[in-house]
């Protein structure tokens, strides 16, 4: 593959603006990357859709817009699409994808209970990948999940300006403390890129005890090495948001996007 043109942008997709927390580091370490940043508002929530229709939804929908943006590489911000269709994607489309994976290896590395909360949404929670993660990397650990569609409805409220439900969060913790065990959790993982949005009002609920944990640096770190060497603009560029057309669902103000480095925002 020859290089990239400076202007080339780095493309991060998820359901809906939960990708913005993995677009944030990324900017820290890649200033001046050109970015698209699109939300499939037309499909969310993910977490509750089926395997078989986020298999066939998620590459359809990146190939669309990879021919439409051109970027250098594709980042899959979103735990349920990569879980389940990053193989899917990776084999229809020729540029290099980056996935989002729950954060169970430094979790396993992180507790000193042995107990470990997965939140996710419903999708992420039942996938075998996520047995997989466990069993490689936290054997002899307890990890217990959740999937909790409420903390997704509240992250996007938050974005949106309007009040945060703090019932949905309240329910998101009991729904891993409840559990037999749940009592010794110390580290969750937030296994949904929705979820580090709401990270002030979920630690104030799970307490100072538990770290709350998700993967967005160490995705940040992977894209910086797959790009290194590659030329990028001088001077950094608004960068664009685009969202599948959707009634329910109107996209975020200019002035929410603007400090993740967006300056227009298209319908598509
Ligand atoms: N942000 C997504 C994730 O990381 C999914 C939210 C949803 O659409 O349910 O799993």
């Amino acid at each position: 593959m020859h290089a990239p043109s400076p202007d080339a942008p780095i493309l991060f997709f998820d359901s809906g603006l939960g990708g913005l927390t993995v677009l944030g580091p990324t900017r820290a370490l890649l200033p001046t990357a050109p970015i698209v940043y699109a939300a499939d508002y037309a499909g969310l929530p993910y977490g509750k859709k089926s395997d078989e229709e986020l298999a066939a939804r998620v590459p359809a929908l990146l190939g669309r817009l990879v021919e439409r943006y051109q970027p250098r590489l594709a980042v899959i911000a979103c735990n349920t699409a990569s879980t389940i269709a990053l193989p899917h994607v990776r084999a229809a489309l020729d540029l290099p994808i980056v996935g989002t994976v729950p954060a169970i290896k430094p979790a396993a590395e992180m507790t000193t209970s042995g107990v470990i909360g997965v939140l996710g949404t419903e999708a992420t929670v039942r996938q075998p990948y996520v047995d997989d993660l466990s069993a490689r990397f936290a054997a002899g650990k307890t990890v217990l999940r959740h999937g909790s569609p409420g903390l997704v409805t509240a992250a996007e409220a938050k974005l949106h300006g309007l009040p945060v439900d703090l019932g949905a969060v309240r329910d998101a913790i009991a729904g891993l403390r409840d559990q037999p065990g749940g009592d010794a959790i110390d580290v969750i993982v937030l296994a949904c890129t929705h979820f580090p949005l709401l990270r002030d009002e979920l630690q104030a609920l799970a307490g100072p005890g538990v770290a709350l944990i998700d993967g967005a640096a160490g995705i940040a770190r992977r894209i910086a090495s797959l790009t290194q060497g590659q030329r990028w603009p001088a001077e950094a560029r608004p960068g664009t948001a685009a969202f599948t057309h959707s009634n329910a669902s109107p996209p975020p103000s200019r002035s929410a996007l603007a400090p993740y480095g967006i300056g227009h925002i298209e319908t598509i």
